[in-house]
């Protein structure tokens, strides 16, 4: 299932140089699984046609009062009572500064009065505009009315100078809307994930590492953010941006993870131990760059590093503690050992070898393994749908715990 399968959004365009981005937008929410409506504004037909948002959407544009009235009486449940979504965006200051004041001269904002979905707004404007009082008068106003609101973006903008007032990009608003419409079922749970490789160093220059992306961590943090829980993700090194809403401490060695971990430690009510975190390190770490010379072979001495999840459990501070296994041979044999040693609750099991599976890809093919034996195996899923499959088991088995 797609994150907003079966989610009606009325995406509302006003007139600003930023509607240019409002077909993406709506091409992004439909793809993650969203009808979509639009609603333009008379300035917005300015700056985007109809017909590309109509082609897009696959709906009809709605731009005027008057097809509203001739929906409704045309038998057509009106579009503000069905939707899940008020989106705005770009949200000119002038929209902003009517909805403040309760004004409805044109369809988007007597939509807005008759909504009872969440309204989210993407406010875009000239850096002027923007700090003006009266526009930040304004937004505090819907904000007191339960409007949310996207930071604008800092950076160019199309007047030529540079400040607040940009439109985010169509991704991260998407993310907003994510967070908004989730099911919050891990609210007051608060996680640390930990995600990537760990780098142990040789000398200055060189380290031993692995091919971890850190994209299931990653997913794992996000998800868990939009389904209502207060996230702290422990990095090791990756490529892969913040998600939002996220605590992010990087780190390099398998010892600053651990660290990191225990220091987050307090008051976590779930650990989800997805990083591949190095299980050897060299014995010592050169201070100065280490030359070849004449050297034909040379042998580097590794020692154990320490083990995070056990050193965990071995607190015994009643964390859920879940595991991730990546093997190339008896898979539910050593996954279902390693939960054993490590006192898991859940442990996710994944043969490296199947294609599909792995570091380096978007997708995975993971079991879940869970402390009373209980095996789930997924199909092959993109690793957002794995960290949603995943969630979804955590937060059963969270329900379960609970009394009564
Ligand atoms: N882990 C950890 N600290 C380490 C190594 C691993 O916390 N020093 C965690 C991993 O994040 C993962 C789980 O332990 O959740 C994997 O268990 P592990 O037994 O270390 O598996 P592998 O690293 O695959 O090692 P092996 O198969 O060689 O036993």
């Amino acid at each position: 299932m797609q994150p907003l399968s079966g989610k009606i959004i009325l995406l509302g365009v006003t007139g600003g140089i930023a509607a240019y981005k409002a077909p993406e937008l709506a091409r992004l929410l439909i793809r993650r699984g969203a009808e979509v409506h639009a609603v333009l504004t008379k300035h917005a037909l300015e700056f985007v046609t109809p017909l590309t948002l109509q082609t897009l959407t696959r709906q009809p544009v709605h731009t005027e009062l008057f097809q509203l009235v001739r929906e409704q009486e045309i038998g057509h449940i009106a579009l503000p009572e069905r939707a899940h979504l008020l989106l705005i965006a770009p949200a000119s200051a002038d929209v902003i500064a009517k909805l403040a004041h309760g004004l409805a001269d044109d369809l988007l904002t007597t939509m807005a009065l008759a909504t009872r979905a969440p309204v989210l707004l993407a406010p875009s404007m000239s850096d002027l505009m923007y700090d003006h009082p009266a526009v930040q008068a304004n937004l505090e106003q819907v904000r007191r009315y339960g409007y949310r609101t996207v930071e604008p973006g800092v950076g160019a903008l199309a007047c030529g100078r540079v400040g607040p007032g940009r439109l985010p990009e169509p991704e991260e608003i998407v993310e907003e809307v994510e967070i908004l419409l989730a099911p919050k079922d891990l609210e007051g749970e608060r996680v640390v994930v930990t995600a990537g490789p760990t780098e142990e160093p040789l000398d200055p220059v060189r380290v031993l590492s692995n091919r971890s992306s850190g994209r299931m961590g990653y997913a794992l943090a996000q998800v868990a953010v939009r389904r209502g829980a207060q996230v702290t993700l422990v990095s090791g090194p990756t490529e892969l941006p913040a998600p939002r809403g996220v605590e992010l401490r990087r780190v390099g060695t398998a010892e600053q993870m651990r660290d990191e971990v225990l220091a987050a430690l307090n008051g976590t009510t779930i650990l989800m131990m997805a990083a591949a975190v190095a299980d050897f390190r060299p014995r010592t770490a050169a201070p100065r760059k280490l030359k070849k010379g004449a050297a034909q072979t040379w042998s580097v001495e590794l020692e154990r590093t320490p083990d995070i999840l056990l050193d965990v459990a071995k607190r015994n501070e009643q964390q859920f503690l879940v595991g991730f296994a990546a093997e190339t041979e008896e898979l539910l044999e050593n996954a279902w050992r390693k939960m054993q040693e490590k006192s898991l609750d859940l442990i996710v099991a994944n043969d490296v070898t199947v294609p599909g599976a792995g570091f380096e890809v978007e997708t995975n093919v993971v079991k879940l393994l869970d402390r009373d034996g209980k095996i789930e195996s997924l199909p092959i899923l993109d690793k957002e749908e794995v960290a949603e499959r995943i969630w979804d088991k955590v937060a059963a088995m969270r329900r379960r715990r609970e009394p009564g």
